[in-house]
C-alpha cells in the first residue's frame, strides 16, 4: 500500500518546507541574475513561493515566461544548484524571442553558455539547462538526471504523463539550502488544458491515481496572470491585436479564463459534452434498462488500457456508465476487473468490443472471461476501417444531446467516467479534412469508439 507520507512528492514538499528559511525569506526575493526592472505583484508572489508545485497561468503577455526564467536562476549563486527549463519543441525553445534568447540577454555577462549542451554554467558551478520534450516518450531521456528546479513553459502543451514523470527527476543534494521546485507557466487552451485545469485551477486529485488525495491537490499553488499585470507591456496596443480572435480564444488569452475553450479544431463540441454529462447525471440516479437487456464493454488495450461499459438506450443512443484504467497491468488481471465492473451494473454482459490492434491481449481476455462468462462474445473493431465513421456517429450523438433531443443521444456518467470526459474535452483534429486526430491522451475516446462501432455500423446499414 502506498502511504502518502512516503511517496516522493510529499517527502520533497516536506524537505522543501524545512529548508526554506535558510534559503531565502519570503518577501525578499531577488537575484543578481535577474533583469533590473521591477516585478509585477503576481510575479513577486510566484517567486516567493516555496511550495513544491506551482503554476503561473492565465492571460497572454502577463509576464509568465519572464517569471519562470527568473525562478530558474533564482538560486544560481548556490554551488551544486541544477535547474532545467522545458518547452515542447526545439523551435519554441531556441526561436527568436524564446527562452534561450531571453536568457542570453540576461546572462551573457554573468555566466558561460554552451551552445552544444544548451546550458549555462554560473560562477558558483550551478547550471541551468534547456531541453525540449517533443517525442511522446522522450521524457525517458532524463532517466539518470536530477534537478533542484524543473520549469515547464506552456504547460498545456505537455501531457500529464510527461509532467508527472519529471517529478522523479526532482531531487536535491543532502543538506541543500534550496527548496525543490516544480514550476510552470501557461496560457489556457493547449491540448493539455483539461488536466492542467483539474490539477491547478480546480485543485482536484487525479481521478485514476489512488495516491493523489484532496489534501495533496490542495497544496498545488495557482497564481493567475492578467495582461494588465505586466508593467512592461503596452496594454492597449496588445489588447487591440488580441481583439481579432474568436470570443473563446480571446477569453483565454486576454482574461486568462480557464473555463473558456478555444473553438475550431475540437472533435467533440463543448455544449454536446456538457449535455451528455447532464444526461448522465440524471440517469445515474435511476438507470433505465438497456434496449436489448444487454450491455457491452469497449476496450482500448495498451500501456494504459482503458475499458468502458456501454448501455444501448431504448430510444437510441448510448449511456456510458463506468470506466477503468489499467497502467502496466497484466491483461488477465485487468480482465477480471473489467468483468466485475460490467457485472456491477446488474445487466447481462453480451460482448466485449476492442480495437483490433489489441488482439494479443484480447486472447488472454477471452481465455479468462470464458470461465465466468461462457457466452460472452468478443468483437474485433478494425479501427483503420471504422474509426472515422464511428467518430461521425458519436459527434451526431453529442450534437443531438446538445440540442436537447431525447433520442439518438449520448449520456456519460460524470462520477463513473471522469477521465473519459476529460479526454473527450481535450481531443482535437490534427487535420479535420483528413479526419486525423492529434496524438494525446486518447485511450478513453478510443475505448468509446470500440464500444459503439458496431452500433454505428448498424445505423449506417439502416440508412
Ligand atoms: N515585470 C516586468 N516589467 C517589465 N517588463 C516585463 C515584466 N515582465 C515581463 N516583461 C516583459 O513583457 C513581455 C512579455 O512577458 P512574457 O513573455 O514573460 O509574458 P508571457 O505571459 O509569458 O506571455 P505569453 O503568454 O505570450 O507566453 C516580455 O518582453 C518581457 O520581457
Ligand atoms: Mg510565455
Amino acid at each position: 500500500m502506498a502511504s502518502l507520507a512516503t511517496s516522493p512528492p510529499d517527502a520533497f514538499a516536506l524537505a522543501a518546507d524545512l529548508l526554506v528559511p535558510v534559503a531565502q525569506p519570503p518577501g525578499e526575493v531577488r537575484s543578481e541574475f535577474w533583469p533590473a526592472y521591477d516585478l509585477s505583484p503576481p510575479q513577486a508572489e510566484f517567486l516567493a513561493l516555496t511550495e513544491l508545485e506551482a503554476l503561473y497561468g492565465g492571460a497572454a503577455g502577463g509576464g509568465k515566461s519572464d517569471a519562470l526564467l527568473r525562478a530558474a536562476v533564482q538560486y544560481a549563486h548556490i554551488p551544486g544548484y541544477k535547474a532545467l527549463l522545458l518547452r515542447k519543441t526545439y523551435p519554441q525553445l531556441s526561436g527568436a524571442g524564446g527562452l534561450i534568447d531571453r536568457s542570453k540577454l540576461w546572462l551573457s555577462e554573468k555566466a558561460t553558455w554552451s551552445e552544444q549542451k544548451k546550458r549555462w554554467t554560473f560562477p558558483s558551478g550551478a547550471v541551468l539547462e534547456f531541453r525540449h520534450l517533443h517525442q511522446q516518450d522522450s521524457h525517458y531521456e532524463f532517466q539518470s538526471l536530477e534537478y533542484d528546479f524543473i520549469g515547464f513553459d506552456e504547460l498545456t502543451h505537455f501531457t500529464e504523463d510527461q509532467y508527472l514523470y519529471l517529478f522523479s527527476r526532482l531531487r536535491s543534494q543532502k543538506n541543500s539550502p534550496v527548496p525543490l521546485r516544480m514550476r510552470s507557466a501557461s496560457n489556457p487552451g493547449g491540448r493539455g488544458h483539461s488536466w492542467v485545469k483539474r490539477r491547478f485551477i480546480d485543485k482536484k486529485p487525479k481521478p485514476d491515481d489512488p495516491n493523489d488525495s484532496a489534501e495533496r491537490a490542495e497544496k498545488r499553488v495557482f497564481i493567475p496572470a492578467r495582461v494588465a499585470d505586466n508593467p512592461g507591456l503596452n496594454v492597449d496596443e496588445y489588447l487591440e491585436s488580441l481583439a481579432q480572435l474568436d470570443a473563446q480564444t480571446l477569453a483565454q488569452l486576454r482574461d486568462g479564463d480557464w473555463n473558456a475553450r478555444g473553438s475550431g479544431s475540437w472533435v467533440y463540441e463543448q455544449t454536446g459534452i456538457d449535455a451528455a454529462i447532464e444526461l448522465g447525471r440524471m440517469l445515474d440516479g435511476n438507470p433505465p434498462p438497456p434496449a436489448s437487456g444487454a450491455i457491452s464493454l469497449g476496450i482500448d488495450w495498451g500501456e494504459n488500457t482503458f475499458a468502458l461499459t456501454v448501455w444501448p438506450l431504448e430510444r437510441g443512443g448510448i449511456y456510458v456508465t463506468d470506466e477503468r484504467i489499467f497502467t502496466s497491468e497484466e491483461p488477465a488481471a485487468a480482465t477480471v476487473r473489467m468483468l466485475r465492473m460490467a457485472d456491477n451494473t446488474g445487466q447481462r454482459l453480451e460482448d466485449a468490443r476492442y480495437d483490433a490492434a489489441g488482439i494479443q491481449s484480447m486472447r488472454t481476455f477471452a481465455a479468462v472471461a470464458r470461465r465466468s462468462h461462457p457466452r460472452l462474445r468478443t468483437v474485433k473493431v478494425p479501427f483503420g476501417q471504422f474509426k472515422v465513421e464511428t467518430i461521425g456517429y458519436l459527434r451526431r450523438l453529442f450534437e443531438r444531446a446538445g440540442r436537447g433531443e431525447t433520442t439518438q443521444i449520448i449520456a456519460i456518467s460524470p462520477t463513473g467516467c471522469p477521465v473519459l470526459i476529460e479526454q473527450l474535452r481535450g481531443l482535437r483534429w490534427k487535420d479535420p479534412d483528413a479526419q486525423t486526430i492529434e496524438k494525446g491522451d486518447d485511450h478513453g475516446p478510443d475505448a468509446l469508439i470500440a464500444g459503439v462501432a458496431p452500433i454505428a455500423k448498424r445505423m449506417r446499414r439502416k440508412k
